[in-house]
Order: C-alpha cells, then sequence, then structure tokens
C-alpha cells in the first residue's frame, strides 16, 4: 500500500480524538514524537479486557484470569514479530525511559574491566541521564560522539571514541529533537569491531520506520507503546537472551521468582526475571492492537509517507523568510521539523499556534545539551504520522506566518 493525502485522510477518521474542532476548525496535532493519538480499535481493545476480561495474570486458575494471562504472552508475540526477536526477549516495561534505566543497572555487571561509556551528541535525557549515573556509580568515564553542523553525527569521531577500552555504545536511532536518522548500523559494528554492547533508544525509530533487530545486531533496543498508537505507561526493552540471562534482576518481587525461603530467591524464566509485579495488562493488550493497526498499513508505508511530508514542508518553510530550519533533509530525515523564528521564543510560537488548534512542542524537547551545542535555548518542534495530511502542514506554514505578522516581522 501507498500512503496518499487521501489515505491519510480515511486513516485520520478511524482515531476519534482527530474529529475534535478547535474554534469550528479541524485539530491539527502534530506532536506525535510527544505522543500519538489512539484509534478506536486500541480504545476498545483496553475497554474490552475492563468490562469483560479483568484479572490478574499467572495467578487465576479461572477463565478471565486465563483470557488475560493468554492475551498478555500474545502481546509479547506481536511485538516479538515486529521487531523480529523472540518473545522471551521482550520485556514490558513502563516505558522506553525504563526499559534504558533497566540496561544502565543490570548490564554493568558484565563490563568486566571497560571503563568507558559512549553516546552521542543527539541524545534524549533518557539516554544520556541513565548512563552519566551509571557512570558515576561504577567509576566509568562517558564519552561523546560529535554532531556536524548540517545535523549528523560525525562517523569519523565515532571511530575514535569507540575503542577496546567501550564497554557499551548506546544511541539513538532517530532523535527527537532533530529527527536526524543515525546510522545505527554503522555504530552497531564499530561497537561489535571492539567487542562494546550496545543499545538503541528506538523511542522515534519503532513508530516510524521498519526495525529488524537481528539484522541490526544490537544488544538491547529500548521504545514505548504511545509514540506507536498504544497506551501511555507500557514501554518495551528488547535485549538479546543470552545477556538477559546472564544480568541479575532489576525489580524484584512476585512474579519475577521461581522460589522463595525467608533468605533467598531464584528467578523465573525470561521475560518474567525482569517483569516484577503485576504489570500493565490493559496497555499490552492496546498495544498488541496498535502494532496490528501498524502492519495493515505497512511501516515502509509509513515512513516513506512521512519523508514525502517533510519534503513537502522542508519546500514551504524555504519560502519563508527568517525562519532557521534545523534539519539535515528529507534523505536522513525522519517527519520532525524543528524551526525557530527570528526573534521568537520557542514557547510563544507553540502557545499562538495551540490557540490556532495546531498542537506541537516547543522547548528543549529533552535534549538540553544538544540545544546548548546548537546555541539555542529550544526549538519548535512538528512531528508527523501516518495521518498527517498535506493540509495539516498548509496550517503549519499559515500559524507560523501568522507569528511573524503578530510579531510584525513580516519583512525580516
Ligand atoms: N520524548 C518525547 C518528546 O520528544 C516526550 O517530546
Amino acid at each position: 500500500m501507498k500512503l496518499t493525502n487521501q489515505k491519510a485522510k480515511e486513516l485520520k477518521k478511524d482515531f476519534p480524538l482527530l474529529q475534535k474542532k478547535e474554534r469550528g476548525k479541524e485539530l491539527v496535532y502534530i506532536d506525535n514524537a510527544a505522543t500519538t493519538q489512539k484509534p478506536k480499535a486500541v480504545i476498545d481493545a483496553v475497554c474490552r479486557y475492563y468490562l469483560a476480561e479483568n484479572a490478574n495474570i499467572h495467578r487465576g486458575l479461572y477463565k478471565i484470569s486465563e483470557i488475560a494471562t493468554l492475551h498478555w504472552e500474545k502481546a509479547h508475540a506481536s511485538v516479538a514479530s515486529f521487531i523480529h526477536a523472540d518473545p522471551e526477549e521482550i520485556i514490558f516495561t513502563r516505558n522506553a525511559t525504563e526499559g534504558i534505566n533497566l540496561v544502565s543497572y543490570c548490564l554493568p555487571a558484565l563490563f568486566r574491566m571497560r571503563k568507558e561509556i559512549v553516546v552521542t551528541a543527539l541524545e534524549h535525557h533518557a539516554n544520556l541521564v541513565p548512563w552519566q549515573e551509571c557512570a558515576k556509580r561504577h567509576g566509568l568515564i562517558l564519552k561523546v560522539i560529535a554532531m556536524k553542523p548540517d545535523f549528523t553525527l560525525d562517523y569519523k569521531d565515532a571511530q575514535k571514541k569507540i575503542t577496546e577500552q567501550t564497554a557499551l555504545v548506546a544511541m539513538n536511532h532517530i532523535s527527537n529533537a532533530l529527527g536526524t536518522k543515525n546510522d545505527v548500523q554503522y555504530l552497531i559494528s564499530l561497537a561489535k569491531k571492539n567487542g562494546a554492547f550496545t543499545l538503541v533508544d528506538a523511542a522515534q525509530s519503532a513508530p516510524h520506520t521498519p526495525i529488524n533487530v537481528r539484522k541490526m545486531g544490537c544488544d538491547f533496543l529500548a521504545f514505548s507503546s504511545h509514540k506507536m498508537l498504544g497506551p501511555t505507561g507500557l514501554g518495551v526493552l528488547y535485549g538479546r537472551k543470552e545477556l538477559l540471562a546472564q544480568m541479575p534482576p532489576f525489580m524484584t518481587g512476585g512474579d519475577m521468582i521461581r522460589t522463595v525461603s525467608y533468605q533467598d530467591a531464584t528467578w523465573n524464566d525470561l521475560p518474567m526475571k525482569f517483569e516484577a509485579g503485576t504489570p500493565h495488562i490493559a496497555g499490552a493488550i492496546g498495544f498488541a492492537e496498535a502494532i496490528k493497526y501498524l502492519q495493515e498499513v505497512g511501516m515502509e508505508t509509513i515512513e516513506a509517507w512521512e519523508g514525502e511530508l517533510l519534503s513537502y514542508a522542508l519546500k514551504e518553510f524555504q519560502k519563508i523568510k527568517g525562519v532557521t530550519v534545523y534539519s539535515t533533509g528529507p534523505e536522513k530525515s525522519a517527519g520532525i521539523l524543528s524551526f525557530n523564528i527570528k526573534g521568537v521564543h520557542a514557547h510563544d510560537v507553540a502557545s499562538i499556534l495551540g490557540a490556532e488548534g495546531i498542537c506541537i512542542r516547543g522547548g528543549h524537547h529533552c535534549a538540553m545539551p544538544l540545544m546548548g551545542a546548537l546555541g539555542i535555548a529550544g526549538t519548535c518542534r512538528a512531528s508527523f504520522y501516518l495521518y498527517t495530511t498535506y493540509e495539516d502542514v498548509d496550517r503549519l506554514v499559515a500559524a507560523v506566518k501568522k507569528v511573524k505578522s503578530i510579531f510584525g516581522i513580516e519583512k525580516r
């Protein structure tokens, strides 16, 4: 299937919230890097669980508990097939952040004598702060692969920074702030050549591009349900089973044990070893439905459509004077457009657009060091998805022109 503007308009009808009007105009929701809207099928699946199947998993010897357990396990299988992993390699967490934190606490047991962690200049705080703290706990050095002026990573710098001293390379796949697609395949190959572990923050890629962890060759990959049409409060950590088996548990308690005495405990099989306590069952059920929806549209299709939208938006923005765009271009970028209007704070732009019914994010996008490297406090960020249309982009462009006129900077 190929997405067209007409098809995107039809998909939009599946999303109840996108039918909402603001001041009589259609809502333009282009803050999908923050969270996405949910199709009715996902909302219905969550409701169905609470209305007809609500019971705890792995505990009840009665029908509704067995159904809930089956759905929970099926959700692991859906996610596994979505990224080409095995179901026992899929750990459900609260979000991508928790998955990354899990690795930052449990993997250092396998670091041996290696003393360095490498991240990139494009990281979200979620894939930076856990490594800063991990480095402090274990007396390690944190190294950062630099960014080039075209907003891509400096791969020559990566060659210098990834060495035999590197314990782990943690990298984002797609920058949430600028949309840059990083060459994770290359960084993983450098890491492997040097015997280092790898973690990919796929929070902004799993929703927008096909993922195959076997081909990618990473050891860990984390993402969130809510950024890909699913419920909030559910994340995924993929981990290679050989490593998960060797790592100590993160949280301890119910469901993650095999046997417990007053003095000791042994651990359950994967993935339960890393899924202590009652999990977000409704979230997993909704997420499995979201994955079904995405697979029906097709991940290549979604990626191609967002590329078309970005090309169009970049062309339109080029025509507006006094706007700086922070993008490496449609070839190496996902459907994220980060920009500033000269002399206007990103928060002012975002609130004026908000009043027009156009939802974007303004600010540092949880990437303060990256904003520092760019010499700015923040940007305005429009982020597209499968239901974004050319008309949405046109409304954004018109609103940006309106902001310029409100601030009296039409001519600049
Ligand atoms: N990480 C999300 C964003 O980029 C919240 O907006």
